[in-house]
């Protein structure tokens, strides 16, 4: 089937309280590993690609490895999305594209600016049959939101986020809650304000609610980085209960990057460890894709709940 908008998928995710999983697509390797993964487990997805990606792969090659998914997982429901999309031309060049979803990031913006620029990219999207996400609060770093002081000036404001999504009429909104992007999320113990997520939910009842940085950083890949030469120490994500818990509050999409990269990454260093005269790209990128697909399949099955959803 042809790419799909995230319209129905949400409205699935949200009734079942469930989440639909967003996977950042950098490479042939990791775009099959997810679509196998999604089609074995009978899940929709979303493939989503930064600017960082355009860069690294050339926008025209991600776009025909995702049409290249199309036609090898055709009962798979796909949205092709741009993932922090920094500006209106880059948000209209990829709808030009054939991009299903976008996300315009104006989340460092003053208040009213950011509610401009995101107005200016769903009014310019929707007749278009394009969906938008935004996102209104700061992703904590792991040295904030430990004060209640510095959690009001960064995660998002209840009351903001339903002014907010009334004046731009976007599809679905990221909310800051104490996710953060990268493999050092929390300090101490892992927190997430749930009290701050259920009151959103509260006010804006049935809207698809978003939450970025929302790897677990999976134990097992950065052990395996560790052991085989790496050097990433102390790194912690999100525990699988807590996202678990917030898919019963109206988050219907779950991003991941981090993890990808680990499990990747993970593979490959023991692949190189292991067969020290090997040199086929084949056999280290085989390598990583299985533990992409496997690692996706756990998510989709045991964190997210979108399996047997087709
Ligand atoms: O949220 C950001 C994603 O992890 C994308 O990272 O900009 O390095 O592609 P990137
Ligand atoms: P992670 O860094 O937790 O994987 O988050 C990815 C993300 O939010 C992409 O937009
Ligand atoms: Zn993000």
């Amino acid at each position: 089937m042809p790419l799909v908008t995230s319209t129905k998928m949400f409205k699935n995710a949200y009734d079942g309280h469930y989440a639909v999983g967003a996977f950042n697509v950098n490479n042939m390797e990791i775009v099959q590993g997810i679509v196998e993964a999604a089609k074995e487990t009978k899940s929709p997805v979303i493939l989503q690609v930064s600017a960082g990606a355009r860069k690294y792969a050339n926008a025209s090659y991600l776009k025909k490895l995702v049409e290249a998914a199309l036609i090898e997982a055709p009962d798979v429901e796909i949205v092709l999305h741009l993932d922090h999309g920094d500006s209106f031309e880059l948000c209209k060049q990829v709808i030009d594209d054939g991009f299903t979803s976008v996300m315009i990031d104006g989340s460092h913006l003053p208040y009213e600016e950011n509610i401009a620029l995101t107005k200016k990219v769903v009014d310019y999207a929707h007749p278009k049959g394009v969906v938008v996400e935004a996102e209104l609060g700061k992703l904590a770093g792991v040295e904030d939101a430990v004060k209640v002081a510095a959690k009001d000036a960064t995660y998002t404001d209840p009351m903001e986020a339903v002014d907010f999504v009334n004046r731009t009429g976007v599809d679905s909104l990221a909310i800051a809650i104490g996710t953060s992007h990268g493999a050092y999320k929390f300090k101490g113990e892992p927190e997430l304000d749930y009290e701050r997520l259920k009151k959103i939910t509260e006010l804006l009842p049935d809207f698809p609610l978003v939450l970025h940085g929302a790897s677990t950083v999976v134990k097992e890949f950065v052990d395996m980085c560790n052991k085989y030469g790496g050097d990433i120490p102390g790194a912690q994500g999100v525990p699988e209960d807590m996202l678990k818990e917030a898919a019963k509050y109206g988050v219907c999409k779950i991003n991941i990057d981090t993890d990808l990269r680990l499990a990747m990454t993970g593979a490959i260093r023991q692949y190189m460890h292991e067969e020290p005269s090997g040199f086929d790209p084949r056999k280290y990128l085989g390598k990583g894709r299985t533990a992409i697909k496997e690692m996706v399949k756990h998510k989709i099955v045991d964190v997210l709940g979108s399996n047997d959803k087709l």
